[in-house]
């Protein structure tokens, strides 16, 4: 791969001071070869950084293997991993290198690795301590150099506590522990992600949209993204598509994102009152039922009268 295709490939956003930092210890990481744990929810970005790691770093002419841990049937993944010898098993027509040796020279990149069963933890030990290792059904030692990364989107130390991974593979993969922050505990990252996203679908011509609506960039900010960084990614690929101009506009984002109680404030400067948010939701509802009284005050849970003096109220027309 070029220099500028790993650049493409590995284009991380930050703008949060959180994402600052976690880039600027990737990028010390990608020179040295110490084992790195990425922990984070999923879609935080931890394959990206992955990536990120080995292709900034001297093995970046090397492969990079990924295992998805818990994709692979327990009983293939000690093949997958080791590789085995002709006839080491029932199907093992022929000899086959696992990802292990396939990775030597590069990285070996384990992802939720905390899906890896007791039995496969003890067997990953020994390679990750002494680099070597031999196939299924094979006698001869394979030597191997590889970076190892992993990723986690369950709290390994409290399965460590609990039993159910091995604390000494806990420190053997975490040399470097690397927490990726949900994309809510960094908001400042949202914006400048979403443009990323939006100019990536004007490069692929998907839409002729340029920038956010001042509405529609205060409703990104201020979900909640569950689904992290995907799922800002998958919402502004959508909106894309949708916006009809070079403006995306608040209805251009989908229900989960437009109906969230905080999409009425969060962003603001001002922490709003409950009389606001009350007023905000009424508005919210009514204009999601056109106007329809009946229909509002029965989603709101209060009769039409009480809905017509609080309308009065707070001069909605
Ligand atoms: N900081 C970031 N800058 C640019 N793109 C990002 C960033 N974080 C995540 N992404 C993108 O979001 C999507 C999900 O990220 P991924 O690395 O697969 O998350 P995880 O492995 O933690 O589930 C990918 O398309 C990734 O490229
Ligand atoms: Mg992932």
């Amino acid at each position: 791969m070029t220099a500028a295709a790993a650049d493409a490939l590995t284009r991380v956003v930050a703008a949060s001071p959180a994402m600052k930092e976690v880039l600027k210890i990737a990028s010390r990481l990608a020179t040295v070869g110490s084992p790195v744990m990425l922990e984070g929810e999923s879609g935080t970005g931890k394959d990206l950084l992955a990536h990120f790691i080995h292709y900034r770093g001297p093995r970046r002419d090397g492969p990079f293997l990924k295992i998805h841990c818990p994709s692979i049937p327990e009983d293939l993944l000690e093949s997958e991993l080791f590789g085995h010898e002709k006839g080491a098993f029932t199907d093992a027509r022929q000899a086959k290198a696992g990802k292990i040796e396939l990775a030597d020279g590069g990285t070996l990149y384990f992802d939720q690795v905390h899906d890896l069963q007791p039995a496969m933890q003890a067997k990953l030990l020994r390679v990750v301590e002494e680099r070597r290792f031999e196939r299924l059904g094979g006698t001869r030692t394979i030597e191997v150099d590889v970076r190892l990364v992993s990723s986690a989107s369950q709290d390994l130390r409290q399965a460590v506590a609990a039993g159910t991974f091995r604390e000494d593979l806990y420190h053997r993969l975490s040399v470097v522990p690397m927490q990726l922050p949900p994309l809510r505990e960094r908001r400042e990252d949202i914006l400048p992600l979403a443009d990323t996203f939006l100019s990536r679908e004007r490069e692929r011509q998907t839409t002729r949209a340029r920038t956010f609506a001042r509405d529609a960039a205060d409703v990104l900010r201020g979900y909640h993204w569950p689904g992290n960084v995907r799922e800002l990614r998958s919402v502004v690929e959508r909106a894309a598509l949708l916006a009809g101009d070079e403006v995306v506009q608040a209805a251009a984002l989908p229900p989960q994102v437009l109906e969230q109680p905080s999409a009425l404030w969060m962003g603001r400067e001002r922490r709003p009152s409950l009389k606001d948010v009350e007023q905000a939701y009424i508005r919210h509802v009514l204009e999601q039922v056109q106007g329809n009284q009946t229909r509002a005050a029965s989603v709101l849970g209060i009769s039409r009268k009480a809905l017509w003096e609080k309308r009065r109220r707070y001069g909605m027309p």
